[in-house]
């Protein structure tokens, strides 16, 4: 069961460092992060963190602030809540708990990042095949029902950008001993918020939730999520790990973007139109160029499927300075495949451009 480290969108310095240019010089089309510059209350909230004691002293580990900004904008209780250094640290917790229930299904194409966690502490998984051909239609029936004592979801799904219906996966809940959704690009979605499943953490115990901050707030190098479920489990969870597993910053910043509502609701608001203007832009652009075909997506990333290999396309593409994320490293889908991260339109432009050039 043992596979080699995943590739992974957004290795932009190791890219950087094969090509032999600077990061700057990049355009990384292989990460899925929104594209703006982030807000002004956060920059300066950032350099005042920077600037005062925050690190001089350990972080704040009860996180207290942080979990009421973030159970008062899903208006459950704190306790409910554990912000982690990223939805990635979060899934080693997840894994352990799916490890003491048996084997685990993986809807494949799907993120690698839940078997390495699942790999740390030795727990049996397997991997389920979802069908590659889907409408536009969204939100969409979640396809399989594995008999397996853990599901792992991800929703919209990655790297296909479904959007799964909460209908389609509650009744889940009851065949599984613990279910797993990973909601780390839900909130990008236009209306996808309806379709979330956190509400049904106050009566399903057996449902986890994480989410994360990376994409939303383009913030990957900060390192911050959060999980919802019992108070119980998350206890023990925090008991497990490190004594200190956020930095002051990501725990100012994290507080300061959860508690301003209005700010958050306007950001959400700005992102959920992009991706509703530049998605099927994207998309339409895309469908015109031979030898690929873009395959629909509810969120900010969009598979193509090639005719044929497109693994020299994409490394044509990186010596123009142009990443894309290659897909041979998802069994299923192989060399034919590539994923793009949705830009701004000048630079959505710019991936058109040179797509066309290698593929005309
Ligand atoms: C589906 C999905 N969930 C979670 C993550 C990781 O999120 P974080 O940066 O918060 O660890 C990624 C990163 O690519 C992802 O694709």
């Amino acid at each position: 069961m043992r596979e080699k480290h995943p590739l992974h969108g957004g290795n932009i310095n190791e890219e950087a460092r094969r090509i032999g240019v600077g990061v700057d010089q990049l355009l990384d089309a292989s990460a899925s992060l929104v594209p703006f510059a982030l807000p002004q209350t956060l920059q300066t909230c950032l350099v005042q963190a920077v600037t005062s004691k925050a690190l001089k002293h350990y972080p704040d580990c009860s996180h207290k602030n942080l979990k009421e900004a973030i159970a008062n904008w899903h208006k459950i209780d704190p306790a409910m809540v554990l912000p982690g250094n990223g939805a990635s640290e979060l899934f080693t917790w997840a894994a352990r708990d799916a490890a003491t229930h048996g084997i685990s299904a993986l809807p494949s194409p799907g993120f690698s990042d839940y078997s390495r966690a699942l790999r740390c502490w030795n727990a049996p998984y397997i991997h389920i095949s979802l069908p590659l051909t889907w409408t536009a239609q969204g939100p969409q029936t979640f396809p399989i029902s594995p008999k397996t004592n853990v599901l792992w979801i991800t929703n919209p799904h990655n790297p296909t950008g479904q959007l799964w219906s909460r209908d389609s996966i509650e009744p889940l809940l009851e065949k599984h001993n613990l279910i797993i959704c990973d909601e780390a690009f839900l909130p990008l979605v236009p209306n996808g918020e309806k379709q979330s499943l956190l509400p049904l953490t106050l009566n399903h115990h057996n449902l986890i939730i994480i989410r994360s901050l990376t994409k939303l707030f383009s913030i990957a190098g900060l390192r911050l999520g959060y999980a919802v479920g019992t108070p119980e489990r998350l206890r023990c969870w925090s008991e497990y790990r490190d004594p200190w597993p956020l930095n002051s910053l990501a725990i100012e910043v994290g507080t300061e973007i959860m508690s301003n509502m209005t700010t958050l609701k306007d950001w959400i608001k700005k992102v959920q139109q992009w991706v509703s203007i530049e998605g099927p832009w994207l998309q339409n652009e895309l469908q015109m160029i031979p030898g690929i075909h873009p395959l629909p997506s509810a969120t900010n990333f969009q598979l193509i499927k090639g005719e044929s290999s497109l693994v020299q396309v994409r490394e044509s593409c990186a010596k123009k300075h142009v990443l894309l994320r290659e897909c041979h490293s998802f069994k299923e889908l192989g060399e034919n495949y590539l994923r793009i991260s949705l830009q701004n339109r000048l630079n959505n432009q710019r991936v058109v451009d040179v797509l066309s050039e290698f593929l005309s």
